[in-house]
């Protein structure tokens, strides 16, 4: 599968659990690219199979949680996305809110199926982004 990680990280925690997702479904044999939103192309994001999308959750802490800008602004510039997988992601300290919910929105939007959403309070994925990489195709 071709799979595509695109993140925005302020100070880094976003950006390392990216790279380790991809280097989980790399590992499983899919073919993966990791990039922060400045650096990449919304034609050839929009080309994968897999859209995988994380931000850092923005907000005052206990309320007002939401994905940054930028992610939000990143997805707009996404094509038609009919007929391709999703997967949305965030790091966060203390709530994340409803932050993947308006991620999925903006990808759904697009017309893409948000097959998981994950949330870490770390840079290290969670078993249960584990299991969903070992039941992809
Ligand atoms: C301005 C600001 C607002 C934040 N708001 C929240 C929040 O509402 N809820 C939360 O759990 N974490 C919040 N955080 C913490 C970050 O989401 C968390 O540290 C994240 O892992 C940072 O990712 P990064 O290292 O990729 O930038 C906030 C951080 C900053 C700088």
């Amino acid at each position: 599968m071709k799979i595509a990680i695109v993140y925005d990280s302020s100070t880094g925690t976003t950006a390392k659990a990216a790279e380790a997702m991809g280097k989980m479904m790399t590992e499983q044999g899919h073919q993966c690219r990791v990039q922060p939103w400045e650096q990449a192309d919304p034609a050839l994001v929009s080309d994968s199979d897999l859209i995988c999308f994380g931000s850092w959750v923005k907000g005052l802490f206990v309320i007002m949680q939401r994905p940054t800008e930028a992610s939000m602004r990143f997805m707009e510039r996404l094509g038609d996305l009919t007929g391709k997988q999703a997967v949305v992601f965030c790091t966060y300290t203390l709530a994340a809110g409803s932050t993947l919910e308006q991620m999925a929105r903006g990808l759904e939007k697009k017309g893409a199926q948000v097959v998981g959403q994950f949330k870490y309070r770390s840079s290290k994925p969670t078993d249960d982004f584990t299991s969903f990489v070992k039941s992809l195709a």
